[in-house]
This record gives C-alpha cells, sequence and structure tokens, in this order.
C-alpha cells in the first residue's frame, strides 16, 4: 500500500501530477464525464499498473486521453468521418476508436493487442492541463475498482482506490457525470456505448443515422465484444517445456524459451510484455507458441485470461445492432 496524496488543481499540483506520470505512476484525474485513472500509455508497466489498480480479471482496452486532434493524428489512421467528428465535438465527451497508426509508440496493452485504439481530448481544464504538462498520452479508464461504478467525486475514487494510486488531482465534481460517447470508426461508423454526447447530435454531423443504439440499454464493454488479438500460431498453454517444432515463451526464467515474459517472475513486467511477446514470436514464424506456466494470481488472472482467449480457436461475435 502507498499513501495516496490529493493534489490541487493549480500550477503545482499539476506539475506534480506530471512528474507521478513521467515516474511510471498513476494518477487519478477529473475529465468532464468521470474521473480517470492516468498512466502514461507508451509505457507498458505504468499501463499494467492501471490493470492491477483496477483489478480487473481481463485486459480490455483502454482510452488514450490526447490535449488535441494534432496530437490525436499520431496515434490513428485519420478518415473523413473522424475529421468532422473530431471537429464539431472535441474537445467533449466522444471518444473515436480508430485503426491504430503502426509504430505510433504506444504500449500493445493499451489496445489489448488490437489494431484499432480508443482516444478522446478531454474539455476539463485540470486533464488539459496534465496532458500538455506531461506531454504523455494517457491511457485513462474510469478510477473505478473492476465492477463498480464510475466516480463523479475526488471522494469516489479515494473509496475505491486509497492506497493503490499515487495521487488524485481534486477537480470537484465531474460536470456530465457519465462516461463519454463511444464512437467506432474502423469500419462504418457505429454507437459502441451511448455516453455523455448524445447519438443523436453525431447522427446530424455524420448526416446519416447511426447503428447500435438501443434507448435504455446498459452501458457495454464494447472493448469486449471486439475480436480478441489471437496469434496466428497455435498456442499450447501450461508448457513446461517446448516440444519439437515449439517456440516457448518462458515465465520467471523457465529454461529453453526464445522469450521469457520476466525472468524475476514479475508479473507487471509480464502483463506490460505480454502482447509485445506474442506479436514478435507470431510475426517469427512460430507454428506452435508454447506458454509456460503464469500463476493465477494478481495480473497472472488477466494474463491468463487473455492467453485463453489468445489460444481458443476464433470465433467472431456479431456486433450488437
Ligand atoms: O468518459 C470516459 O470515457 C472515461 C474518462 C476517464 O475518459 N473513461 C472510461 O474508460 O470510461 P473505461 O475504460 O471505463 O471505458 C472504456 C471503454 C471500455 O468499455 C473499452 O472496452 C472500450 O472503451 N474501448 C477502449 N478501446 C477500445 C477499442 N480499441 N475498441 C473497442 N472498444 C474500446
Ligand atoms: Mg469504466
Amino acid at each position: 500500500m502507498m499513501k495516496t496524496r490529493t493534489l490541487a488543481t493549480d500550477a503545482a499540483g499539476i506539475a506534480e501530477a506530471a512528474a507521478l506520470i513521467a515516474d511510471g505512476q498513476m494518477v487519478a484525474v477529473p475529465t468532464e464525464t468521470v474521473y480517470g485513472l492516468a498512466g502514461d500509455a507508451r509505457d507498458g508497466t505504468a499501463v499494467a499498473r492501471i490493470f492491477e489498480a483496477k483489478g480487473r480479471p481481463s485486459f480490455n482496452p483502454l482510452i488514450v486521453h490526447v490535449p488535441d486532434l494534432e496530437t490525436a493524428r499520431r496515434y490513428a489512421v485519420w478518415s473523413d468521418a473522424a475529421e468532422t467528428v473530431a471537429r464539431a465535438f472535441w474537445p467533449g465527451p466522444l471518444t473515436l476508436v480508430l485503426p491504430l497508426r503502426a509504430g505510433c509508440g504506444l504500449s500493445p496493452l493499451v489496445t489489448a493487442g488490437q489494431d484499432s485504439v480508443a482516444l478522446r481530448v478531454p474539455a476539463h481544464a485540470a486533464a488539459q492541463a496534465l496532458l500538455r504538462a506531461s506531454g504523455a498520452p494517457l491511457a485513462a479508464p474510469s478510477a473505478n475498482p473492476s465492477g463498480r461504478i464510475s466516480p463523479t467525486r475526488p471522494e469516489h475514487v479515494r473509496a475505491g482506490l486509497d492506497g493503490r494510486i499515487a495521487a488524485i488531482l481534486d477537480g470537484g465534481a465531474c460536470g456530465v457525470g457519465v462516461e463519454s460517447t463511444i464512437l467506432g470508426l474502423t469500419d462504418t461508423p457505429i454507437l459502441l456505448r451511448p455516453g455523455g454526447l448524445p447519438a443523436e447530435i453525431i447522427e446530424e454531423a455524420l448526416g446519416a443515422p447511426l447503428p447500435g443504439y438501443q434507448p435504455g440499454s446498459a452501458i457495454t464493454a464494447p472493448g469486449q465484444l471486439a475480436s480478441h488479438y489471437a496469434p496466428k500460431a497455435t498456442m499450447r498453454l501450461g508448457a513446461e517445456a517446448p516440444k519439437p517444432g515449439e517456440v516457448l515463451l518462458g515465465f520467471g526464467g523457465t529454461p529453453g524459451a526464445a522469450l521469457d515474459l520476466s525472468l524475476s517472475g514479475d508479473l507487471l513486467e509480464a502483463a506490460a510484455n505480454l502482447f509485445d511477446h506474442l506479436h514478435r514470436l507470431d510475426t517469427g514464424g512460430a507454428t506452435v507458441i508454447a506458454v509456460a506456466p503464469v500463476p493465477e494470481t494478481g495480473l497472472g488472472r488477466a494474463i491468463n485470461d487473455r492467453l485463453r482467449r489468445a489460444a481458443a480457436p476464433r470465433q467472431s461475435v456479431p456486433p450488437k445492432t
């Protein structure tokens, strides 16, 4: 456990928060929708810490927050529809899911190994100040423990995450109070999550109806519906040693491993390396990737969840209509 500090949103507090982010720590930051739990989206260990602090049993992709449209262009492949809605509604409570720009420097853990990225430009002054002071793209899910409701006040964040995060920037109550609307733009525009920006207003800007919206529908986790990262290679889990024709992904210094998730058996490091190592072995031409056992504790549960999904036969989940 660490001491979770409360920081004011003045210049000193923002500078302190930016220093913590640069050090790979997590800071809860107010946005106009809900409080986010922010860490440097380029730093795999920082992103792994976010999953650990929230106690998420699986790696959902996280929203990457940037200060403006120009910065957003670095991380995604842009389209006319994206340009239209970004110009109309950013900064604001709208998240765009776009094709990930290759080699853009985001940790693969942020996108859960997928080739799309969720981007948002928040309007809140403190979030803007932190983004500009840190100069980092900030991965930030809602700052609540997994399975609990999103926090709209600093007291909610402390009640859920006290002792697990470095600091809370105290920006008082969030104005919007519900999460951002998520618009999928990797293909035909689709509403992935209703939220702070009404779908009707987006439809007006796009000049087309937006499938996906069901009045009164519960907020879902769209990342869960998207097809999960699966390597081309076959996977064998719980492998103690490689069989002929297999490459071994080790954990904790497994003998004979081609790559090791963490030589010291550190789950945080293993989570940070997971998708990168799978990609490297897969593009290296492995036909079978054997994976050493990873303990089913803490972040190990999320790592094993993703390994099992990656090992399962590929199945496509139809989008919700
Ligand atoms: O208002 C908000 O959006 C807040 C503030 C902090 O920005 N953030 C937030 O994050 O609600 P979170 O992690 O609680 O919800 C993000 C949702 C998840 O359901 C996730 O599955 C989805 O966004 N998501 C993220 N990246 C995605 C992607 N590449 N494709 C599809 N869904 C994605
Ligand atoms: Mg959430």
